[in-house]
């Protein structure tokens, strides 16, 4: 069975599970998950409909025909011409699967003017949102999906290092010029598109946590913040280093970094399966606030990665999941000194039987290489 077409099948017991009688999905990462077919949201209608039984159909625009038919195992299409109104094929498909009074998760990113849409279409169904299903089915990674995210993180491994030997060379670049350069290297390196927008956060833009860059020229001694990742068959890097090209760093940089450095180390020494995702949040926190930083480290201490840049788990507090093998995840602590620098360290890592494997190595130091 082609795997996506699995996929699809664990989807449709999911949906039983929870008492959903489709998931109604838009151009999305989950769609791509169950269907193989890519596609940005637009404006036209397009959706894949999956009954609880039987076989998925998708409504789309009749210029996609050969598009989908030749990246998806989904061969049922419900196609409609521009100027055709394409309410009544969603009609018809709901009379066929015999949806019209069922419960519908729709895809949590559908634009509101298609749920609007769709609650017109059939006022007698009831809605909820597919990541009910596809939250839990996504969050551990199969073989394929590691490979990528395996190769994601040596491309941005190998772009940090590149960039970091540019030592002096890169005082004087501006954080635009720098972030080019980067975006460059990544696509050089093997990756496809960059992942989010590239963080080149220099002096006090580096407090900013996601800062992304401006016309800031970089100083001796300025500690930058360097966070980038480029997509590798769908599935993105993202890693953090904040280094030094040249020069002293201000006072108590140092430090800082040691301390990030140390939570970043003790977060990642906690990953095993069992624990819970805000164990992990906690493990680093602690460092951090025994180190007198605790209100200065503002966010999460890492997020879940696959086909989403943010998804499940979140390594957070309050965040009970237990961590199983395959879930793929951010480790990313950092302090930020308002006007002064920023300090982050991030790597993904991998859950694995015995504790975790990390994707990223490139050195987590700050010093020149
Ligand atoms: N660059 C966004 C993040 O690390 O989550
Ligand atoms: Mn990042
Ligand atoms: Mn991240």
């Amino acid at each position: 069975m082609d795997a996506f077409e699995e996929r699809t099948r664990r989807c449709q017991d999911r949906l039983a599970a929870v008492g959903a009688d489709a998931a109604v999905l838009f151009p999305s990462t989950n769609l791509f998950y169950v269907s193989g077919f890519r596609e940005e949201p637009g404006e036209r209608h397009l959706f894949l409909v999956i009954p609880r039984e039987g076989d998925p159909a998708f409504v789309a625009p009749e210029m996609y025909d050969a598009q989908i038919r030749d990246s998806s195992w989904v061969q049922d299409l419900r196609l409609w011409a521009d100027g055709e109104d394409p309410t009544k094929l969603v009609a018809d498909l709901a009379d066929e699967f015999d949806l019209r009074g069922g419960h519908l998760l729709v895809d949590d990113t559908m634009w509101a003017r298609f749920t609007q849409d769709l609650r017109e279409t059939l006022p007698e169904a009831t809605f909820g949102l597919a990541s009910e299903v596809f939250d839990d089915l996504r969050v551990r990674k199969d073989d394929t999906e590691l490979a990528a995210l395996r190769t994601a993180g040596e491309v941005a491994d190998r772009v940090s290092v590149e960039i970091r030997e540019l030592g002096e060379e890169a005082v004087g670049m501006t954080e635009d010029e720098l972030a080019d350069e980067i975006e460059r290297r990544l696509a050089a390196a093997g990756g496809d598109e960059i992942a989010f927008g590239t963080i080149a956060g220099s002096g006090p833009n580096g407090a900013k946590p996601h800062h992304r860059h401006e016309d800031r020229e970089i100083r001796p001694g300025d500690p930058v913040v360097l966070d980038f990742g480029a997509y590798v068959d769908g599935y993105p890097g993202d890693q953090t280093r904040t280094v030094v090209f040249a020069g002293d760093p201000p006072e108590g940089y140092e430090e800082v970094h040691e301390v990030v450095r140390e939570a970043h180390e003790a977060a990642v020494e906690a990953v095993e399966p069992g624990v819970t995702a805000e164990s992990i949040d906690r493990a680093a926190r602690e460092v951090i606030e025994e180190a007198g930083y605790g209100d200065e480290f503002v966010h999460r201490t890492g997020h879940g990665v696959g086909l989403d840049v943010h998804e499940d788990p979140y390594i957070v507090a309050g965040n009970e999941t237990e961590l199983e093998p395959g879930m793929v995840f951010s480790v990313e602590p950092g302090v930020y000194l308002d006007g002064e620098f920023g300090v982050r360290i991030e790597d993904l890592v991998v859950v694995t039987e015995e504790g975790c494997e990390r994707l990223n190595d490139s050195p987590r130091t700050w010093e020149p290489l």
